[in-house]
């Protein structure tokens, strides 16, 4: 007869070397199995005397135990290295849905907004989000003690370094790099500080600007009524109001005839039957002669619009900060 402690090492052994999960069956038939060792062993028992009975019962036991254990995580180890080694997908496996995704409702309006100006001959550039305070305000004829300039109302990077509070630095920049005829729109972002219902610290504009000699007051209306019958409706009745930037002389705050109550006074248009989508003017001779050009020789408009707005009122959307807390159950419905 072997005694429990001989099983309990022999065992150990054979499962150490057990590298496949038939031996290791085997070996647990071979042990643990209603003929195995360990019975067999607990069935001899009986014939000891009868105060040897307990501890050799307790002994046996622990020892079926531990090799139940034991075996439990040999197997779990030939399984994952079983795993780790097949690396030729099954083939028959059904194929999991690919999530399609879309563009951003922002990005859908802005590449609309450009695909319009491009048919109508302008070229689309690109500037710098980190602006100096010369293109972003300098440049542009904003002095020192503009509004504009002051720490509420402007991302500071450092002294001369800010985030660029409008798309309009692209303006000079476009022009110290090329003579006239300028024909240019200019999208991206842009950052203040500012946060709302319909203010975020970072939104989007387009810059538009062209110039060359002879631009009138009237191309400039021409363009943008062009662009608001395409981007709305051929009905939508555009008002120039009269106001004021630095860099523009004169200017002016573009109004559409409400896309909501179509000008019969509504929430969205504070009852004014008007919504304000841009800002516009001709090009201050200022500019000009900031980037090099002659203001006698020629003339052009500017105008700066925001694409959050233009897309809250394409989509019916009175919150502008949906827009920027990727909520799928909001996103993908454009
Ligand atoms: N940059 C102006 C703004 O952000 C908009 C504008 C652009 C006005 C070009 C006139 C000409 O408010």
């Amino acid at each position: 007869m072997k005694t429990i402690e001989q099983i309990h090492a022999e065992a150990l052994a054979a499962l150490e070397t057990a590298s496949d999960i038939e031996t290791l069956k085997e070996l647990k038939t071979a042990y643990l199995g209603r003929k195995g060792a360990i019975t067999g062993y607990l069935k001899t028992i009986a014939q000891l005397p009868p105060k040897e009975r307990p501890l050799a019962g307790k002994k046996a036991n622990a020892v079926k135990k531990e090799l139940d254990a034991v075996i439990k995580s040999v197997l779990q180890k030939i399984q994952d290295t079983l795993a780790a080694q097949t690396d030729t997908p099954d083939v028959s496996l059904p194929g999991r849905p690919v999530a399609r995704g879309a563009l951003h409702p922002i990005t859908q309006v802005n590449r609309e907004i450009c695909a319009i100006f491009s048919k109508l001959g302008f070229d689309v550039v690109e500037g710098p989000e980190v602006e100096t305070d010369y293109y972003n305000f300098e440049a542009l004829n904003i002095p020192r003690n503009h509004p504009a300039r002051d720490m509420q109302d402007t991302f500071y990077v450092s002294s001369d370094i800010v985030l660029r509070t409008h798309t309009s630095p692209t303006q000079p920049r476009v022009m110290e790099k090329q003579e006239p005829p300028v024909r240019i729109i200019a999208p991206g972002k842009v950052f203040r500080c500012d946060s709302d219902l319909t203010h975020t610290p970072m939104f989007h504009q387009v810059e538009g600007l062209l110039v060359d000699k002879k631009v009138s007051f009237g191309d400039l209306k021409g363009v943008l009524t062009t662009f608001v019958h395409q981007m709305f409706d051929e009905d939508t009745s555009l008002r120039f109001r009269p106001s004021f930037f630095p860099f523009t002389e004169p200017s002016a705050e573009v109004d559409i005839r409400c896309v909501m109550c179509r000008g019969t006074g509504c929430r969205v248009c504070s009852h004014t039957g008007w919504l304000e989508v841009l800002g516009s003017g001709m090009v201050h001779p200022a500019v000009f002669e900031n980037v090099g050009y002659d203001p006698d020789k020629y003339t052009g408009f500017a105008f700066g619009m925001g694409v959050e707005r233009i897309a809250m009122l394409k989509f019916g959307i009175n919150d502008i900060r949906k827009f920027f807390e990727n909520d799928l159950r909001f996103l993908s419905q454009f």
